[in-house]
């Protein structure tokens, strides 16, 4: 399939656009989510397991980065309607995304080097998280997020070289307020995590 996509393109190359005039359908019809991602994996993976798409500029991480710890967020591609965006993160070795949600669902795949993933869930109704699975990604791995129980993680660079994850989301991620949790105290903070590269469209409350 080789139809030009709506939307705002960060990326020429014809085997994302390729890649996203696939999955677009894919994600506009009506079956059950879960079916919806199940016919995307494979798609995904053979993205994944290609190189030479992502051009070095997304490889790179971002000291002024909105998920802190100097991690790139990259944009390649975010839909007008806000309902699908496409992006790199980039983590350095040893570093960590915080725990965080997404509001969203998610489909997220390892590129390069090697990432731990803890997921949590609440036990409450507030802002309470218990660790409940942690798993080690290498390339090609593929995991779904689904909220509103299965959309809270963390992210953790294990490998020498940087790990670079794509991520899937089915909305403008970035510019979503969501939020990040302290795990001792028990709260979740408000945050949004931007892009970048790509400003968001509307400002921040209070700025
Ligand atoms: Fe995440």
């Amino acid at each position: 399939m080789h139809g030009e996509l709506p939307g705002e393109w960060k990326t020429d190359h014809p085997l994302v656009r390729e890649f996203m005039a696939t999955i677009a359908p894919i994600f506009a019809s009506s079956a059950p989510l879960e079916e919806r991602l199940a016919r995307a994996r494979p798609i995904f993976e053979r993205l994944l397991l290609t190189d030479g798409w992502l051009e070095e500029r997304f490889q790179r991480s971002d000291p002024q980065g909105g998920m802190g710890s100097g991690i790139g967020n990259w944009l390649l591609y975010r839909a007008e309607d806000e309902g699908l965006a496409l992006f790199s993160l980039v983590v350095d070795p040893g570093q960590s995304t915080p725990v965080h949600d997404h509001l969203r669902w998610g489909l997220i795949g390892l590129y390069r080097g090697h990432q731990l993933e803890r997921f949590y869930r609440r036990v409450d109704d507030g802002a309470r998280l218990v660790l409940v699975q942690e798993r080690e990604c290498s390339r090609g791995a593929i995991y779904e997020l689904i909220p509103p129980e299965g959309d809270i993680h963390s992210v953790t660079t294990i490998s020498d070289e940087p790990s670079i994850s794509i991520h899937l989301l089915g909305g403008d991620i970035g510019c979503l307020w969501r939020h990040r949790y302290d795990l001792e105290h028990g709260i979740a903070v408000p945050f949004r995590s931007g892009y970048s590269n790509a400003p968001c469209r509307d400002a921040a409350p209070g700025s």
